[in-house]
């Protein structure tokens, strides 16, 4: 696996050739909590969607139309209700292996440092763990996190702490990455440059990708195709395909076939009365 450092070097090669990761099936996935209770909760429509190996697809939708129940369900942490999640074929059977996460929730373990976090990855697999220290070293040094190595989490800011996550994600090169708002947490700039950092990694490592994101101009940025949601029981309901060449520009502004998707994206939400607003235009006059 190249360093992230060489990573910056390589051109993504075409879909079939350079893909790594593997292909996902979301297979009529449903979810309703509370299902012997008095009043059960309906979370998740029927959804269908497959992801093809190396391809990174996000998916957005207003709060609580269950994005993060739909990832928990492909990640075999939460039992469907009904309807598989299959994995090259596979139905799946109990929590995904071989496969990084990062949550909402980045759950680090407080007794351990920063550093110990993200190695206890590869110590789990019993990996020799000298490629997986020089791998941490360089995710540590690109995510500004060289300095908080040997501080425990309760020692870093909920940035610092949601970057750590993404390392632990990112450590072992996974062929799948489960992603959930894995930059919620982070400033302005810090945002911009982990997902620049994303991208050349998908690039030369090309895992297949699942991320979910509020951000539209995220989702357009670092993807082949976007789900919209629809609000609460979600389900898929509109589909895009990005079909620009990477590295893309990080703000919309630098590429006017990037706002146009984005634009499109927003429509959907203006259609699906997402976005309340009294009148007032969604673009300008
Ligand atoms: N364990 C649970 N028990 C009962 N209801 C739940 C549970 N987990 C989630 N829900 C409900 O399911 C719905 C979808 O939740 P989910 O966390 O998937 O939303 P989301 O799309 O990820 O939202 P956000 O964008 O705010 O993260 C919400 O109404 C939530 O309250
Ligand atoms: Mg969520």
């Amino acid at each position: 696996m190249p360093a992230l450092s060489e990573a910056r070097a390589v051109k993504a090669a075409p879909r079939d050739e350079a893909a790594r990761g593997v292909r996902l099936e979301i297979d009529r996935l449903t979810k309703v909590f509370g299902e012997d209770a008095d009043r059960p909760f309906e979370a998740l429509r029927p959804t269908s969607a497959t992801i093809e190996p190396g391809e990174f697809v996000s998916v957005v939708g207003p709060s609580g139309c269950g994005k993060s129940t739909l990832m928990l369900m492909v990640a075999g942490l939460l039992q469907p209700t009904g309807g598989a999640v299959k994995v090259d074929g596979t139905v799946l059977r109990g929590p995904m292996t071989d496969v990084g996460i990062a949550f909402q929730d980045h759950l680090l373990l407080d007794f351990r440092t920063a550093m110990e976090n993200v190695l206890l990855q590869g110590v789990i697999r019993r990996l020799p763990m000298a490629p997986v220290q020089e791998r941490a070293r360089v995710l540590f040094e690109r995510l500004g996190l060289a300095n908080a190595a040997d501080r425990y989490p309760h020692q870093l800011s909920g940035g610092m702490r949601q970057r750590v996550s993404l390392a632990r994600a990112l450590v072992l090169g996974p062929p799948v990455l489960l992603m959930d708002e894995p930059f919620g947490a982070l400033d302005a700039l810090t945002r911009l440059q982990v997902r620049y950092d994303l991208e050349q990694l998908w690039m030369s490592d090309r895992p297949t990708v699942l991320f979910i994101t509020h951000s539209v101009e995220e989702a357009v940025g670092l993807s082949d195709r976007v789900l919209v949601m629809s609000p609460s029981p979600g389900d898929v309901v509109e589909e895009l395909r990005i079909d620009l060449p990477r590295p893309r520009p990080l703000t919309l502004g630098a590429e006017p076939a990037l706002a146009r998707h984005a634009r499109r994206i927003y429509d959907h939400f203006d259609r699906l009365g997402v976005i309340h607003r009294d009148g007032a235009p969604l673009h300008g006059r």
